[in-house]
């Protein structure tokens, strides 16, 4: 029996696995989930135990990571697969059409919070192994998985381990399915991701609520402060306005902007998919420019005052915003929120009180886009998907993937099966249910490809 015939007749025990998985709200954002995210942990331990890998949990300073391995021959490459079985908070509810901790199948599609980002994703890799044990009895590379509960929290726990558990962890390549292909017709290989980096900001006025009409006029008002404060992060062209923002960020190279202009891109289509009516951004970009290879900032929330039924007429006390900037290779995190920490500070009306929390982040990244590995995983995905692949680069980050270059000397191939349309993070989360399956047949494949890279 081939591995691809034993994904065939298993296909119905797998999906039933997968829904399994899936049921866990492993929420790592809310502490309320703490159980649910050892619950899950634990499943998925005993889950790479029970298709014949060594596995165990570690436990960290916040939710534990899985780590499993199969060690078949010394003298092969050995495989590291990174994903994660945290994910995000499922919130708004009442927009989902189906309980997102309730995995159904619609129109080929499999609808669950996790479905795409990560837990599809990384499970089809653990499938793809299992098919081949089961198959030839033994892998033609080493694997080792290293599954977190941390990522969607900007992996706060991780790089320690990394550090703590070198040896363990020591490999010659790394694999993420943790992006997206570049359409639902034409898969890709990733060779870029944006780094991230976190900001709270508090503005805070007078020490309570006060009555609107006996002190409006008198002290500044909180919101009015940030409002004013958030209107002055961009200038008129669409730039970021924090000075020094720009100051490590390369140009887009002219052989970049050539590749991007030959992918199949509809601006109309873009638009219309996410129901704006027009698209904006910086001024002298495309629109695949501006989300791969330029910066952003963004807010991600902001709150103050009465929001409740009816009117309260107040100054309110406070107001705060989260940021989130999306960052380039050589920008660096902390060099980053110091600047945006002092523009805010310079900007904040002097008749309020600034705080600002400034969290950890990742750099972007750059990863090979040719080499013997790389030829790899475009030859695993032709097997799986029937088509070569694209390469691409991806807006968003997967923190992590920065430190194993720096730490573990470690390239990382980005092989992502999930589709933007996958509203990863947003309501009705899914991932095809074609996806899932050309996913491990590649991760099946891809096993046979890596153990012909000589090292
Ligand atoms: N899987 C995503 C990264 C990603 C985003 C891939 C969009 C493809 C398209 C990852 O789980 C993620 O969401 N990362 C966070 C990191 C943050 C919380 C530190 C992100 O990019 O916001
Ligand atoms: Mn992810
Ligand atoms: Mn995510």
């Amino acid at each position: 029996m081939t591995p691809y015939e034993y994904l065939k007749e298993t296909a119905g025990k797998r999906m039933d696995e997968l829904f399994k998985f899936l049921q866990f709200p492993s929420v790592s954002a809310k502490s309320e989930h703490k159980k649910d995210m050892l619950d899950c942990a634990a499943w998925l331990t005993d889950h790479l135990k029970a298709i014949g890998l060594t596995a165990r949990i570690y436990p960290t300073g916040g939710h534990p990571v899985v780590y499993a391995e199969y060690t078949a021959d010394k003298k092969a490459p050995t495989v590291l697969y990174y994903g994660h079985y945290d994910v995000q908070p499922p919130e708004p509810l009442e927009l989902w059409k189906s309980d997102p901790f309730k995995p159904v199948i619609r129109k080929g599609n499999i609808f669950a919070r996790g479905g795409t980002d990560d837990k599809g994703q990384v499970f089809a890799h653990v499938k793809g192994v299992e098919a081949v044990l089961k198959a030839a009895g033994t892998l033609p590379v080493n694997v080792k998985f290293l599954i977190e509960g941390e990522e969607e929290v900007s992996s706060v726990s991780l790089p320690k381990f990394i550090r703590k558990n070198k040896k363990m962890l020591a490999a010659d390549i790394v694999v993420v399915s943790d992006t997206a292909q570049y359409s639902s017709t034409l898969p890709a290989v990733t060779y870029g991701l944006r780094g991230v980096v976190a900001a709270e900001v508090m503005v805070s006025g007078p020490n309570r609520d006060v009555h609107s009409g006996s002190y409006g006029g008198a002290i500044t008002n909180p919101i009015h402060a940030l409002c004013a404060m958030v209107g002055q992060l961009h200038d008129k062209n669409g730039k970021v306005a924090v000075p020094g923002f720009y100051s490590r960020v390369k140009p887009v190279t002219k052989w970049e902007r050539k590749q991007f202009k030959r992918l199949p891109f509809n601006q109309e289509a873009y638009r219309k998919s996410l129901g704006v009516p027009a698209l904006a951004g910086e001024k002298g970009y495309s629109t695949i420019e501006r989300t791969w290879s330029r910066p952003a900032l963004d807010v991600n929330g902001i709150t103050g005052g009465y929001q409740g039924e009816g009117g309260k007429t107040i100054i309110p006390s406070w107001a705060s915003c989260k940021i989130t900037m999306r960052l380039v290779p050589d920008m660096d995190p902390t060099d980053v929120s110091n600047k945006l920490e002092r523009y805010l500070k310079k900007i904040a009306p002097k008749s309020v009180t600034l705080k600002i929390k400034k969290h950890g982040g990742a750099p972007g990244v750059v990863v090979p886009m040719d080499g013997p590995w790389l030829d790899a995983a475009g030859r695993a995905i032709k097997v799986g998907f029937g088509k070569n692949p694209l390469f691409i680069k991806e807006g968003g980050s997967i923190p992590i993937v920065s430190d194993f270059k720096t730490i573990l000397g470690l390239d990382t191939l980005l092989i992502g099966f999930g589709l933007h349309e996958g509203n990863a993070h947003s309501p009705n989360e899914s991932f095809r249910v074609v996806d899932f399956e050309n996913g491990c047949r590649t991760a099946a494949a891809l096993l046979f490809e890596l153990a012909k890279v000589k090292a």
